[in-house]
This record gives C-alpha cells, sequence and structure tokens, in this order.
C-alpha cells in the first residue's frame, strides 16, 4: 500500500521561460510531502508533471517501474489511476452538480453499479463535511465548499497517491484544522503517498513527514521536516517563518543592495519545533518516528523548546 514516486532531474520549460531545472526527490511510500514556494515558482506545474498532464523537457518520474515522461498513452492511463488529484482550482464541471462530479471518477473507471457508486459518493461527501449538498451546482456553493468538493472526489478510487494543490486556500481555520487533520487520519488509514502543496505555515509544521520547498527555478531544499524546520538556510528560514528579511522580494528576489542592508539585521530565532499531528483515533502515524530523531541522528540541536505541547501553541496551531 502507498507507492514511492521517484523524481529525477526533472526541468521544466514553457517557451522560453525556465520554470525549474534539475528537480529531484523521493516521495516516500505511504509519507506525507508537502511542497512549498513562492507563487508562480511552478508548484503546481509540479503536480501536473507528476500526473503526466505536462511533459518535462528533461528528467524522470518513476512509478512502480513506470517512468511518467517517457512512458506510453496507454501505460499513463493505467498509472492515473492510482492517483487522486485535487487542482487548485477545484476542477469541477460547472454543469454537473456534486453528486455527479464527485460520481464522475467511478463511473468513468469502473464497473459499479449506481448503489455502489451512491454509497461510495454519501461516504466521500459525508467526510469532508457536505452532505446534504450533493444536488447543487459548482457555481452555486462557496470556493472553500469546492475545495471540499474536489477533495472528495480525489478520494473516490482509494487513491495509492494523492496529490493537492492548495487545500487550504480559501478555507476558514477551523476547517482548514479539520482537513488537516483528517489527511492524517486518511493517510492512517488508507496508507496514500501524499503531497500537498500549501502556502499555510502552521499546516506546514506540524502534517508533513518531509518539506520541499521551490525557489528561484530550482528545489532550493527537501527532506524531513525536522531538517527544515531547523534549518538555518536564509531562504528556507525566511519562507518557513514568514519573514521580510531574507532572499526573497516582493517580486522575485531582492537586489544585492537590498540583500547588503539587511546584513547585519538581527534575525527572530528559530520557534521551537511542534510536535506531529496525530491520527485522532490515537493510533501512530504509519510513519511516525520518535520526536527529535532527525536532529539527533543528524548532530543538530532542535530550536529551544521543540517537541513539547508549548511549541504547538507557540507555532499557532491548536489542534489538540
Ligand atoms: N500551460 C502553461 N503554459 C505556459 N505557461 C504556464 C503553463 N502553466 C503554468 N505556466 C507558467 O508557469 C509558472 C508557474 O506556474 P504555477 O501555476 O505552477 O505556479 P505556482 O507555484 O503553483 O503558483 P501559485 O502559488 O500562485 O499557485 C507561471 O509563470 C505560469 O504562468
Ligand atoms: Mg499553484
Amino acid at each position: 500500500m502507498g507507492v514511492d514516486v521517484a523524481v529525477t532531474g526533472l526541468t521544466k520549460s514553457f517557451g522560453k521561460q525556465l520554470i525549474w531545472k534539475d528537480v529531484s526527490l523521493t516521495l516516500p511510500a505511504g509519507e506525507v510531502s508537502v511542497m512549498l514556494g513562492p507563487s508562480g515558482t511552478g508548484k503546481s506545474v509540479f503536480l501536473k508533471a507528476l500526473i503526466g498532464l505536462i511533459k518535462p523537457d528533461e528528467g524522470s518520474i518513476v512509478i512502480e517501474g513506470t517512468d511518467i515522461a517517457s512512458c506510453s498513452e496507454k501505460e499513463l492511463y493505467e498509472i492515473r489511476k492510482l492517483f487522486g488529484v485535487l487542482f487548485q482550482d477545484g476542477a469541477m464541471f460547472g454543469s454537473m452538480n456534486l453528486y455527479d462530479n464527485v460520481a464522475f471518477p467511478l463511473r468513468e473507471h469502473t464497473r459499479k453499479g449506481e448503489s455502489e457508486i451512491r454509497d461510495i459518493v454519501m461516504e466521500k461527501m459525508d467526510l469532508v463535511g457536505l452532505l446534504g449538498a450533493e444536488m447543487k451546482l459548482p457555481g452555486e456553493i462557496s470556493g472553500g465548499m469546492r475545495k471540499r468538493a474536489g477533495l472528495a472526489r480525489a478520494l473516490v478510487l482509494d487513491p495509492e497517491i494523492l496529490l493537492i494543490d492548495e487545500p487550504d486556500s480559501g478555507l476558514d481555520p477551523v476547517r482548514t484544522s479539520f482537513i488537516n487533520q483528517l489527511f492524517i487520519d486518511l493517510n492512517a488509514q488508507i496508507d496514500a503517498t501524499f503531497l500537498i502543496v500549501t502556502h499555510d505555515i502552521h499546516s506546514v509544521r506540524i502534517v508533513p513527514d518531509n518539506i520541499g520547498l521551490l525557489y528561484h527555478k530550482h528545489l532550493a531544499m527537501y527532506g524531513p521536516r525536522e531538517m527544515l524546520l531547523s534549518s538555518d538556510t536564509p531562504v528556507v528560514r525566511q519562507f518557513l517563518n514568514a519573514q521580510t528579511v531574507g532572499p526573497i522580494g516582493m517580486s522575485e528576489e531582492k537586489d544585492a543592495d537590498q540583500l547588503a542592508a539587511e546584513k547585519d539585521m538581527d534575525l527572530p530565532p528559530i520557534p521551537p519545533i511542534p510536535l506531529q499531528l496525530e491520527p485522532s483515533n490515537g493510533i501512530p502515524r504509519r510513519s511516525q518516528r520518535e520526536p527529535g530523531a532527525w536532529c539527533r541522528e543528524n548532530g543538530v540541536t532542535p530550536p529551544k523548546g521543540s517537541f513539547t505541547k508549548e511549541a504547538e501553541h507557540a507555532s499557532g496551531s491548536s489542534q489538540s
């Protein structure tokens, strides 16, 4: 259950515009990974490349021995059945009600009868808090509801790999917490490999096993959560702590003068690393490691106060 996704040397341009170059990472089977990056750095393009909707110029994406970047259309059709995808815009069919939208992959890819389809659709609608809204059209509901309907649709085929593009944009903070908990519960239940794109720093601190950061046309860092949350690499530290001081400017990078002016500024200390969010039924996450294990193994002193209940609150999350 759950499969590795091995990306090597991935490069993509649109015409003359290079989006990213030489991206290599492995999404470990059954683990939750998050991809971050300033707007426009190609996170959505990366997700689309992973399911073969966008062809990279170079590199490979290997899933169960098949390279998505070079396989035949027929192989791609088969391998896509492993995926559940929530696109950034929800990508709902505007003329179909939510029920038919969510049922669509089941009708398209399985031979299930309508009564079985109904059970699955209603179960997933319930999971995302949309029971009662089945008959509404996508244009008649709020942006956050559309996101949740898209999530229900991404789940109906019990995917091995879930790609989720900004589940929390347009969601209120309470629903964001519920969705985060839902991801962790689902991960414990179906053991799928997750890749979530988000800008929500609180979620990033407690949800994933691994974090990646796309910046300036490359993958600046990718690794275990504790590695990035304790990192003092300027761009990682700036992004994860939502600071204005650092290499990222309002539009692309800062120039040399701006960076020189910042050189002697004191940065706020790196906040404590919170405990990971746990499945709500009290069982450990499948990929759970002892808090602080990565730091210990790598000789890194975690920020003061890490891995305590207080650290959770210091990082602004109140999930417990
Ligand atoms: N099909 C396409 N053809 C040409 N350019 C594209 C296409 N899709 C995306 N781009 C360009 O690729 C760049 C990266 O876009 P992408 O949507 O992946 O950014 P993003 O990191 O997801 O940003 P955001 O955080 O705002 O969602 C943008 O400059 C965008 O205009
Ligand atoms: Mg995007």
